[in-house]
This record gives C-alpha cells, structure tokens and sequence, in this order.
C-alpha cells in the first residue's frame, strides 16, 4: 500500500518568510498547498518545490475575502484535512504621514488578515483535527506582541491577539494529539520587515527563519522566538514596569517622532 502524502498548507507563501518554509517542507512525499494573492510569485514557487520532489497545489486567493474563504475552508475541512497548517500571512502598516495616526480602514483590514483570518482557519480545522486525533497549527505572531510599539499599534496589537489565541488553542488541543505553535520572529529580510520605521538589529535571512520554525514545529515547541537578543530584550519589555518599558523603547528608537 502507498503511503499517505503529508499534506502542509502554507498562507503567506508568495511572501519571504512562507515562501522560505515551502522550501524547507518541499521533498517527496509532501503535498504542500501554496496561499497567496500574486499568482505569478506561487508559481514561480511552486517549480522550486516540484524539484524538490514535493507535489504542489495553489489557493490564490485573497484571504480577506470571506466567501473565498469559507468556501476554500469547506473543500479543506470536507475533503483532505490538512496534517500541517502554517498561518504566515500578514500586513503590517504605520502612522499616516499627516500624523493623525494609522487609517481606520487600513488598521481593520490589518486586523482581518492577521488576527481574524488566522482564528477563522483555526476555528474550522481544528475540531476536525480534534477528532482525528492529529495534526497541527502554527501561528506566525512577532515579538511585537511582547510590548506595542509606538509606530505600529494595529500590527502590535494583531500579533500580541494570534499569540495569546495560540497559547490558548494548545491548551485546549494537546490532550487530543494536535500540536499549535506560535512563532515570535525579530527582524527577518523581506517586503514587510523594509518597509516597517525603526532600527532592525539582528537581521534574519527568510531561509534561516525557516529552518529554525521547521526545526521547533517538528518538536511542537509551544513557543519559538529569535534572535535571542531580541527576544530576551523584547520578553524583558513585558515584564518591566509598563512606565519603564514605555521610556526604553523609546530610547531604542522606536517612538514616533512629534
Ligand atoms: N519579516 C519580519 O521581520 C517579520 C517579523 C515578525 C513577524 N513577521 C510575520 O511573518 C509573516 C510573514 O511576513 P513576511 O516577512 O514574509 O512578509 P511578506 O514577504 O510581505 O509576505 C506577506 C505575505 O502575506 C500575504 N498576504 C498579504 N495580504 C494578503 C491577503 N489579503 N490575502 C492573502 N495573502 C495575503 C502576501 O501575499 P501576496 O503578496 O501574494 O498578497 C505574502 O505572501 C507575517 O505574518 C508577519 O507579520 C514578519
């Protein structure tokens, strides 16, 4: 009898950070199922994982759709439920330049995408994961949700929500024999991270980031954050006095200039 594919559903795959995680997933024996809205970057993708001996499915659809995606979340949930489920899709945005803040439509939309769709997806597979007795989810979060920062109050707000959603989900999964992960990266290399204000020390590459997500999703770590500098210092801000906090991440440069 042939074994079963692995079957591993990326969002945010024509982005840095997904699109680095298909190709440390892409090897036989793997199916994986590409998300996105730019076509063109899944295809392009999707040729370097044939090579790599992985079967390639593409959703290119936008997520902030709702009937794309509860007809999407159907045919998954009805017809092969997937083993892995990586949320990487995110927006991030800041202040308007006439410094009146962030966008109201703009800050809903980010909140859409990086909060609500990644609990949607969670909130249809996961009872069918629950009843199978396996799989796993992982979130992509920031350490961004250890302390707002000034520049980015939705984007902060959004992560700080899918990692405490997260931490929540595993509790209540774990004892059915499905994993959930949350991911905190720093500063890694991509469209999003150069257009976000502030220093960005430790600079990750996307395909050093995928390999220690791989590396931690394969353990079912509950929580997998770098670089550690940052993520010690950002994991500091939390639990500092908020006054202080507050003051030092202005000091590191991460306010908002008057
Ligand atoms: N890079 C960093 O420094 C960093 C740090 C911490 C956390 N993160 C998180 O890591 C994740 C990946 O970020 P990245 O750095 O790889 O950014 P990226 O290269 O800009 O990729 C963002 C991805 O999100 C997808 N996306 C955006 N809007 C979408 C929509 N409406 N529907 C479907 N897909 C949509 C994009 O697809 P299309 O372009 O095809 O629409 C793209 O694949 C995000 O959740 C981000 O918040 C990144």
């Amino acid at each position: 009898m042939l074994a079963e594919r692995r079957l591993i559903l990326i969002t945010g795959a024509s982005g840095a950070i997904g699109g680095a995680l298909a190709l440390a997933y892409a090897e036989p024996g793997v199916e994986l199922m590409l998300n996105g809205r730019n076509r063109q970057a899944l295809e392009a993708l999707a040729g370097r994982c044939l090579a790599l001996g992985a079967e390639v499915t593409l959703s290119p659809h936008d997520l902030t759709d709702t009937d794309a995606l509860l007809r999407w979340l159907e045919t998954l949930r009805d017809a092969r439920l997937p083993d892995l489920v990586i949320l990487a899709a995110g927006i991030n945005i800041s202040h308007q330049p006439d410094g009146n803040g962030e966008g109201v439509d703009a800050a809903s939309r980010l909140m859409t995408l990086n909060l609500r769709v990644p609990m949607r997806i969670a909130q249809e597979l996961a009872p069918r994961m629950q009843a199978r007795g396996s799989g796993q989810i992982v979130f992509i979060s920031s350490l961004a949700a250890w302390h707002g920062l000034p520049a980015t109050p939705s984007y902060s707000a959004s992560k700080a929500g899918i990692k405490a959603y997260g931490e929540a989900l595993r509790g209540w999964l774990a004892p059915h024999g499905v994993g959930v992960t949350v991911v905190m990266p720093g500063y890694v290399a991509s469209a999003m991270a150069h257009g976000m204000p502030g220093p960005k020390p430790w600079l990750w590459s996307a395909e050093r980031a995928a390999r220690v997500i791989r590396r931690g999703v394969q353990r079912n770590r509950a929580r997998i954050s770098f670089p550690f500098p940052l993520a010690f210092g950002t994991w500091c801000l939390a639990v500092l006095p908020a006054g202080l906090a507050q003051r030092l991440v202005g000091w590191f440069g991460y306010g908002v200039k008057p």
